[in-house]
């Protein structure tokens, strides 16, 4: 079986590379990201392998079934970036649920703790032989608060780390865990009591600029906010003005709303074009990542495995446990032959 694999990096490669001979498939990278005009390069292929910023859309869906590609294999947890109910009868959709959530909640507490203790801005001053101090002060974490919203997986380790700092944890979720060993409260009290605000929750219509302008004058004065979900999780232009007016004390984005064009790319001999990117780097005590929240080895290694197991058993015809459902969006409720009934 062939996959063809958009968006390819030279990490993608080295496990992709070392585990797909154990499954027997033959994989043919391509180094740009999936659009109308080169599915053709998948044509012969059974599957196709996408990333988070490859948007496969109706049209990419319908080029992609009449190419005769019958699997879409997302080597990523979100899946906002397809248009799955368009694959319905046509292409099966399957994601990794889960590769290693500790790299992500692990990677959110360091932009936590960098933004905080400032020691971005410290690495840069000492590397010019500057050893002053003077503006790197930061808080204590031990005794605050801190407000996490999506308790799965990542929400939830999140939560212990904090925890282990001494900090108290709020956490906010529709659909809360049994027995949690952290205090649920409503969104309202997300707002006013966290000292530190987590968002692990993935995008959907209704977490759309969760964070927004009406929700910003909610929080407490000197915030701290980390957001190594979904970029569109904030409205970047209200985050913009709480920071210009010092509403916020902090902010650490591994993730940004209009990411597309520049996160996972080497820009660096570009005039960037997006002012709101621009102004949000320009400020001392905003820390843009590019994405890199999941970037362990463990993790790609995880993603790499996950995926080829997916298409394995796509290939062996059994039950495809990280399929999406094509109706309601959720997981593990279709089968291959679209009969389950349970997702309305
Ligand atoms: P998960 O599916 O285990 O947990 C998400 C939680 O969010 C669920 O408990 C769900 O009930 C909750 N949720 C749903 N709607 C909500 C709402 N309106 N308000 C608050 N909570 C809501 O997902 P997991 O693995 O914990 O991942 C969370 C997010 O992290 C993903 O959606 C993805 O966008 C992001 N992510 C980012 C990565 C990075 O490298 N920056 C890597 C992996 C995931």
């Amino acid at each position: 079986m062939r996959i063809a694999f958009y968006d390819t990096k030279p990490y993608d490669r080295v496990w992709f590379d070392r585990l797909s001979p154990e499954f027997g498939f033959s994989i043919q990278y391509i180094e740009e990201r999936i659009s109308v005009d080169n599915c053709v390069l998948a044509e012969g292929c059974d599957a196709v392998c996408v990333f988070v910023n490859d948007h496969v859309d109706a049209t990419v869906l319908q080029k992609l079934h009449e190419i005769g590609v019958r699997a879409l294999l997302l080597r990523c947890t979100g899946y906002n970036n397809v248009e799955f109910r368009e694959a319905f009868g046509k292409i099966h959709v399957m994601r990794v649920p889960a590769y290693s959530p500790y790299a992500v909640a692990e990677y959110s507490c360091a932009l936590l703790l960098s933004v905080n203790r400032k020691t971005h801005r410290a690495y840069s001053r000492t590397r010019d032989y500057n050893f002053s101090i003077n503006g790197l002060m930061g808080t204590d974490l031990h005794g605050k608060t801190a407000g996490v919203i999506g308790t799965g997986k990542i929400g939830r380790i999140m939560a212990g780390i904090l925890k282990g700092f001494g900090m108290r944890v709020i956490a906010y979720d529709p659909y809360p865990p049994k027995d949690p060993d952290f205090e649920m409260v409503d969104l309202e009290q997300i707002w006013k009591q966290s000292d530190v605000i987590s968002l692990h929750c993935p995008l959907t219509p209704e977490t759309t600029h969760l964070v927004n302008h009406d929700t910003l004058l909610k929080m407490k004065d000197d915030v701290i906010l980390i957001n190594s979900s979904r970029g569109a999780l904030i409205d970047t232009t209200a985050l913009i003005d709480a920071v210009k007016n010092r509403k916020v004390g902090g902010v650490g984005l591994d993730v940004y709303e209009e990411e597309d064009d520049y996160f996972f790319e080497d820009r660096s001999n570009d005039i960037l074009e997006d002012e709101e990117l621009v102004r949000l780097m320009s400020f001392p005590n905003v820390l843009v990542t590019s994405h890199q929240a999941f970037f362990t080895a463990e993790a790609m290694e995880a993603i790499a495995r996950t995926s080829l197991e997916n298409m394995d058993r796509f290939r062996k015809d059994v039950y495809l446990e990280n399929e999406i459902c094509y109706r309601c969006g959720k997981e593990g409720v279709c089968d291959r032959d679209n009969k389950r009934e349970n997702c309305f």
